[in-house]
């Protein structure tokens, strides 16, 4: 796939000096308007009006249909509104997007920045989509536009990249951004159910969406790794050129299997430096058991940086919810208020991204005539060079599952041979291929 430069076109705000704390702000508190009173704003502004802090008041909230939002304990002060003009003609300092989604949110914090406002937001579908956009549009306007609150919640992903370990060249990002697979697939691995009973109880829980496409496809995922990495990598990344897998095809048989070779499965997002590319992937993973990613459970987010020379840093706690993210949102407005932490808007190159190569867990499901299929697999694999580690311990009465471990290959050789092998009669479903992915603090 050709990938050109990433070059913003914007329009031109009238030029401000870049200051970071406004000095009048610096004598009273900066003035929040919140859009958005759902899951995170609701939180937010329940620490700002519950636990007030000296440096942030709260002036608007808005919400669609604002009226059926209010509650008693917002402060008589605060103006609710339905009308975004008001915010954006009000004297707020900061405005704190929580609506979500990319439309109008966007343009929404393209015109806050436009009117002289700094914007915090939890948002990674712009952040992922517009990020460089924005943040030179922030720039232009002497304002700030933080985001800590897009990725891991209130795991600190994002300033451990920008600040605490920017001091190093960071070589790879390797974890669990989505804490809505990590629980269907944690719950899988403890209580051996099934993916749909596991995602069932997870919505039950309100730890997925009605709809949960995004999390389970990888999307959300991708989103959140392209923000990391663009800041880790100081490169554009495409969130939708990272190859993707989804967690649906897993099995309570997938978890047996990697168990026989000391692993689990979990969704793993990972992207490296190699050279001048980036290798990237969202999907399923085996991982093993003992490591911080294969320990990691229920709705939890765990990451691990590696430095050239800082090794690997892992970061792990709790990646969604209300109350967590809210953390991470207020630690962003108190970063603005400081005037610490802004990233620089420098023009980002373009990374072209392939493929991870890694080892590999094949699981083939057989029904009716199964004689000659295990040979057959031998044949293929061998045709194509994909040498086999390990035959896992066949299991099935009905179903049969075959599973095996590979040696490295590259991942389109890997592609050609399921395709032969799903092609083999008896073969009752297409063959599942998940990298083995070494995350153990340290490994190579
Ligand atoms: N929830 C988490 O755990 C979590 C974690 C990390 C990041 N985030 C991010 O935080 C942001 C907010 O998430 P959330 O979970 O709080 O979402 P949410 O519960 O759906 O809240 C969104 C709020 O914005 C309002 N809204 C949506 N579209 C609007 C529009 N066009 N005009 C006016 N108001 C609008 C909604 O009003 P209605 O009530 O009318 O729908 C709702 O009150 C998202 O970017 C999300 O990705 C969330």
């Amino acid at each position: 796939m050709a990938l050109t430069a990433y070059v913003p076109s914007i329009p031109q705000p009238a030029k401000r000096p870049a200051s970071r704390v406004q000095p009048a702000v610096a004598q009273r508190p900066s003035k929040i308007a919140l859009l958005g009173f759902g899951t995170v704003g609701r939180a937010v502004a329940e620490i700002l009006c519950r636990e007030p802090r000296p440096e942030l008041q709260l002036t608007h909230v808005f919400n669609r249909n604002v009226q059926r939002k209010r509650v008693g304990w917002v402060h008589d002060s605060v103006t609710w509104t339905q009308d975004v003009n008001e915010i954006l003609n009000s004297t707020a300092d900061v405005v704190l997007e929580l609506i979500g989604g990319l439309d109008p949110a966007y343009e929404f914090i393209r015109r806050a920045l436009l009117s002289g406002k700094s914007v915090v937001t939890a948002n990674k579908h712009v952040m992922a989509k517009y990020g460089p956009e924005l943040l030179l549009l922030a720039h232009q306007t002497g304002q700030r536009l933080e985001y800590g609150a897009s990725v891991g919640g209130a795991v600190p992903v994002l300033t451990a990249v920008q600040q605490g370990l920017s001091g190093d060249r960071l070589l790879r990002i390797c974890g669990i951004l989505n804490g809505t697979c990590n629980y269907i697939l944690s719950n899988m691995e403890r209580n051996g159910t099934t993916l749909a009973g596991a995602l069932h109880k997870a919505q039950q829980l309100g730890y997925a969406e009605s709809d949960p496409s995004d999390d389970v496809n990888g999307l959300d995922a991708a989103c959140k790794l392209a923000i990391v990495a663009r800041s880790a990598f100081h490169a554009q990344v495409n969130a939708f050129h990272i190859p993707r897998q989804s967690i649906l095809e897993i099995q309570p048989a997938d978890f047996r299997y990697a168990r026989q070779v000391g692993c689990t499965v979990r969704q793993v997002s990972h992207a490296e430096l190699t050279g001048k590319r980036l290798c990237a992937s969202v999907g399923p993973a085996l991982v093993p058991l003992n490591s911080a990613l294969g320990n990691s459970i229920d709705n939890d987010n765990a990451v691990l940086i590696r430095g050239e020379k800082s090794g690997d840093t892992l970061l792990a706690g709790k990646g969604a919810g209300g109350q967590p993210t809210a953390v991470a949102v207020v630690s962003d407005l108190l970063s603005v208020r400081q005037g610490s932490g802004a990233e620089s808007p420098s023009l980002l190159t373009m990374l072209p991204i392939a493929p991870v190569k890694s080892a590999h867990y094949l699981r083939l499901s057989m029904s009716g005539k199964r004689s000659g299929v295990i040979s057959a697999v031998r044949r293929i694999l061998a045709d194509h060079g994909i040498g086999i580690s390990k035959v896992l311990e066949r299991e099935g009465k009905n179903t049969l599952h075959a599973g095996y471990t590979l040696q490295s290959c590259s991942p389109a050789t890997l592609n050609k041979a399921a395709m032969q092998l799903s092609k083999l009669e008896g073969v009752s479903q297409r063959p599942l291929l998940l990298p083995i992915l070494s995350t153990h603090i340290g490994d190579k």
